[in-house]
C-alpha cells in the first residue's frame, strides 16, 4: 500500500469501511429506512476514491447509490466529486475543520449535472462529522420543485478489519 498523499493526510481517519443506518424524507416521497456501506481508499495520490451503497430495511432491495472523489486542495477547504446512477452529477465544495477532536466537512453543491432523464434537483447539501469510529452525516435537497431541505440522515461504525 502506498503512503496517503499529504494533501489527503488530514482525511487518513475516513480510510476503511463504514456501515450502519439511516433515514430519508422529503415531501413528495413516503419516508424509509436504509442501511448503509461506505468504503473510502487511496492509491498514493492527492484524493480518497468513495463508494456508497444502500439497502432498504423493510426488504433488503438495494436503494441508493454512488461513487467519487474527495480532494482537499488547500488546508482547510474540501471538494468532492459524485456521481449518481439516477443520471445527476454532484460537485460539492465546502470547509474541513477540527472541532473538539471531531472531523467536520460542511459542504454545499457549486455544480449540479442531469442527463436529459434525470429528477429535477436544484441544490444538495451535506454536513459529515467523524468522531472516533462513529460517522454521522445529514444530505439537504432541492429538488421537483421543492426548496432546499433534508433528505437524509445516517450514522455509521467503522467496520472491523
Ligand atoms: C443514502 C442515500 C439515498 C437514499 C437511500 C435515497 C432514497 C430515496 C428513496 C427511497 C426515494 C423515494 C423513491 C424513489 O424515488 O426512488 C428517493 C427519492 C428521491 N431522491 Fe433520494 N436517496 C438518497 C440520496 C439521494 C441523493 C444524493 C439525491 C440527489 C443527488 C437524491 C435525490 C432524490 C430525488 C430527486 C428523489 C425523488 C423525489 C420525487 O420525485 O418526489 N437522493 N430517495
Amino acid at each position: 500500500m502506498p503512503d496517503l498523499h499529504a494533501d489527503v493526510a488530514v482525511l487518513a481517519p475516513l480510510l476503511g469501511t463504514w456501515t450502519g443506518r439511516g433515514s430519508g424524507d422529503y415531501p413528495t416521497i413516503d419516508s424509509f429506512d436504509y442501511t448503509e456501506e461506505i468504503t473510502f481508499g487511496h492509491v498514493g495520490k492527492p484524493f480518497l476514491s468513495y463508494s456508497q451503497r444502500t439497502k432498504s430495511v423493510d426488504d433488503g432491495r438495494p436503494l441508493h447509490a454512488e461513487t467519487g472523489y474527495l480532494r482537499v486542495p488547500s488546508p482547510g477547504h474540501v471538494e468532492w466529486i459524485l456521481a449518481h446512477p439516477t443520471g445527476i452529477t454532484e460537485i460539492l465544495e465546502g470547509t474541513l475543520t477540527v472541532v473538539d477532536g471531531a472531523l467536520v466537512m460542511e459542504l454545499a453543491a457549486t455544480v449540479i449535472g442531469r442527463s436529459a432523464s434525470a429528477k429535477d434537483v436544484s441544490a444538495l447539501g451535506r454536513s459529515f462529522r467523524l468522531l472516533g469510529d462513529t460517522l454521522t452525516y445529514t444530505v439537504r435537497m432541492g429538488a421537483v420543485g421543492q426548496p432546499l431541505q433534508h433528505h437524509l440522515s445516517a450514522t455509521l461504525h467503522r467496520k472491523p478489519s
